[in-house]
């Protein structure tokens, strides 16, 4: 037997007949078909979203329990709603033992290194440099905006992804353009904004503010296709920011930022006086306290649960 059609544990501790580990991202292990498997030879990656949860591009000793269900059940519910937009990169959902809820059977795609955001809305964790430079993600941004406040025209911005423990490094909208070509930019510019403004209008159906969204895509490994296919995720409480209206209105009149329904609390703690611990100084950050945990997973529940209109049955 080669160690090509060996099955291995992920994160899970669960074996997965048929499949080995190629790597573990933050947040997700990804497997590949071993020889013995009915995919071997194919293009198809299995994708497992684990309970891990990252700040600061670190993942944290503390998991969220349930939060990787939330994440895989999500993207799925968006790549569906947005595939008229973009082609991307479901075949199908795999409730395997052991992952159920958790598994996604995907194209598997020479990713772009790249990750694109869509902001639609001045938030609090791009204010300081929008205050700054008045620039968000490094593109320049109108000026006289509040926290809150929605942009005419949403702002693109990217950023290079670093390698697994490694920070992604900001880039400027020119710099895409010259790494990935003018053509290549424009469409993904396209793509990226009508993505946006479908993930707004869906969101503001459930009573959901969509703040912003950030986008990964890659394209078939077949070196003669490159057309962009959207990956990875799509709009989880990970990747884009969520407010609840009816809470932002309320907020706003008392002149306030709104909360958002993502894991800007963990961040908030992390970088506040109880964690003991420095997000610039580079070492692994603390375990997260109990309550901090349950705040987070209900944040994440909400969200689910507003969109799909289903009730969240916590893992046993
Ligand atoms: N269809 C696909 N084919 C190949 N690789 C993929 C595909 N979809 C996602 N990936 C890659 O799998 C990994 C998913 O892991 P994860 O989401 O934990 O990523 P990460 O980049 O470490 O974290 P974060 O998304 O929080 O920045 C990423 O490297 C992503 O680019
Ligand atoms: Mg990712």
């Amino acid at each position: 037997m080669t160690s090509g059609s060996l099955n291995t544990t992920g994160s899970l501790g669960v074996i997965l007949p048929g499949w080995t580990k190629l790597f573990s991202g933050k947040i997700r292990d990804i497997y590949r078909p071993t020889s013995a498997s009915p995919h071997a030879g194919s293009d198809v990656y299995l994708i497992v979203a684990s309970d891990r949860i990252a700040a600061f591009d670190k993942v944290i000793p503390t998991k969220i329990p349930g939060k990787g269900k939330i994440l895989t059940q999500l993207s799925l519910w968006w790549f569906d709603r947005t595939k008229e937009i973009i082609s991307n990169h479901v075949i199908a959902a795999d409730n395997s033992a052991g992952i159920e809820g958790r598994g996604m059977l995907v194209r598997g795609l020479q990713m772009a290194p790249y990750e694109i955001k869509v902001h639609g809305y001045l938030t609090d964790r791009v204010l300081r440099e929008y205050i700054d430079h008045g620039t968000v993600g490094r593109s320049p941004a109108p000026m006289g905006k509040y926290p809150g406040d929605a942009f005419d025209t949403p702002i693109l911005s990217a950023s290079f992804k670093g390698p697994l423990g490694q920070k992604d490094t900001a880039i400027t909208w020119p710099e895409l353009r010259e790494r990935v070509g003018a053509r290549r930019a424009n469409k993904i510019e396209d793509v990226a904004i009508r993505l946006y403004e479908r993930g707004r209008e869906i969101s503001a159906q459930h009573g959901l503010i969509l703040a912003d969204a950030k986008f990964e895509f890659g394209s078939d490994a077949d070196a003669a296709s490159s057309r962009l296919i959207f990956a990875d995720e799509a709009f989880t409480p990970d990747s884009a920011h969520y407010w609840v209206k009816e809470e932002f209105e309320r907020t706003r009149e008392r002149g306030e930022i709104p909360r958002s329904y993502d894991k800007e609390i963990i961040g908030k703690w992390l970088a506040g006086p109880k964690s003991g611990w420095n997000p610039a100084s580079g070492t692994q950050p603390p375990p997260i306290p109990q309550d901090v945990v349950d705040e987070t997973l209900a944040r994440y529940v909400r969200v689910y649960e507003m969109l799909t209109g289903q009730k969240w049955c916590r893992p046993a």
